[in-house]
């Protein structure tokens, strides 16, 4: 499925923590009217430095981390900052997606310096998840502060780090793009993109400690909602880019479990669906603290999981939905960058 003679890309989730409740987000739901977690075990798991350092050497030759998160907000991790500088200290670039509501400001000052460290030459960013300006951001990014992001953005920066500003739109931020933009600017992000919601909408208002939401999507690109409503509804097969294979990509999830790709990662709600991915899902030894990655790779799951694509019998319906239907058109429009420095 992976090509182990070439260096792989890493989608590493370090914990399932996170100190927000967006309401799209896959930790969350609203059930009943009510904004709450999916499951209830969540806040509970992170991997420790020492683990990191195990699970990492267990890959051959690592190219880049993606420190992009699923369920986690990667920062919380407890030995964040030293992973970082193992990481870098490997001639190995990272990324980083991140509320940025967390931590102090001296703490994202020296990741900055980290970031921008002469180490290594090799690509480093923290993307800041900025789906709007003051109140409006809070009505997405629950339990969110604007002030504290932007403060901690700009120590990071100010200290050298490689910063985007990554805006979601929504109806209810979407009269403030370009005032996000000329900010972006200010502020000295390098980079600043346009995200458009690939997710299910939520129909219904719903609350959350007594304050009540409503999460329209945005309409000033009406196309992309239709497009959006046609792939999640999608179930044919026969014309799967796996990401993962194209990119040379696979996850390692909060207990160092390997799975392809956040769509198939601990997915408890395909279960039942495919013997293969049953298999594997409840057989936990497909880890790094225990086996390198070429050992878990021989497990046969990775190559039925490749065969499954042919057949609507058995190709799992995150594969066709994701990377099935139009595929290009939608990788080319979800994400949209306004401007790039680097
Ligand atoms: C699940 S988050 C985890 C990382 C981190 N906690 C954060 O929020 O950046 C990973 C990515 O999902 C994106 N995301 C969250 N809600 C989204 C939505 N409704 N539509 C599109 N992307 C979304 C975030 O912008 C982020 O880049
Ligand atoms: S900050 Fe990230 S992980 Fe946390 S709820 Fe929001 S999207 Fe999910
Ligand atoms: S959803 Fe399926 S096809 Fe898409 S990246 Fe994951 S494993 Fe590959």
């Amino acid at each position: 499925m992976i090509d182990l003679s070439k260096p792989v890309s890493i989608n590493w989730e370090l914990n399932n923590i996170c100190n927000l409740m967006c309401p799209q987000c896959t930790r969350n739901t609203v059930k009943d009217g009510v904004l709450q977690w999916t499951e209830k075990s969540l806040n509970n798991r992170d991997t420790s430095l020492e683990d990191f350092k195990t699970a990492f050497n267990n890959i051959d030759r690592v190219s880049h981390v993606a420190f992009y998160g699923t369920v986690s907000e990667n920062v919380l991790s407890k030995d964040f900052f030293e992973i970082n500088e193992f990481i870098i200290n490997n001639e190995t670039s990272v990324t980083t997606s991140t509320n940025g509501s967390i931590r102090p400001a001296k703490w994202w000052r020296e990741l900055g310096k980290l970031y921008n460290s002469s180490k290594s030459s090799k690509l480093r960013k923290m993307v800041f998840c900025l789906d709007g300006l003051r109140e409006e951001l809070s009505l997405y990014r629950i339990n969110a502060s604007y002030d504290k992001i932007i403060e901690n953005a700009r120590a990071f920066i100010d200290a050298g780090g490689n910063a985007e500003w990554r805006m979601t739109v929504f109806k209810h931020n979407q009269h403030q793009i370009e005032e996000a933009e000329e900010l972006a600017r200010k502020y000295g992000f390098k980079h600043f993109c346009l995200q458009y919601s690939r997710r299910n909408d939520i129909e219904e208002t719903f609350t959350y400690k007594d304050k009540s939401y409503e999460l329209l999507p945005q309409d000033i690109w009406k196309e992309w909602e239709q497009i959006k409503k046609e792939r999640n509804a999608y179930t044919e097969v026969g014309n799967i880019n796996c990401r993962a294979q194209i990119n040379n990509y696979t996850l390692v999830d909060f207990t160092s479990r390997v799975w392809p790709c956040c769509w198939l990662q601990n997915a408890d709600w395909i279960v039942g669906d495919q013997k293969f991915y049953d298999d594997y899902f409840y057989d936990k030894s497909n880890n790094l603290l225990e086996k390198s990655l070429e050992e878990i790779m021989n497990n046969p799951f990775w190559d039925i999981l490749q065969m499954s694509w042919d057949e609507k019998s058995s190709c799992l319906k995150a594969c066709s939905s994701t990377c099935s239907f139009n595929e290009n058109k939608i990788a080319a429009g979800f994400r949209v960058n306004v401007f790039d420095y680097e």
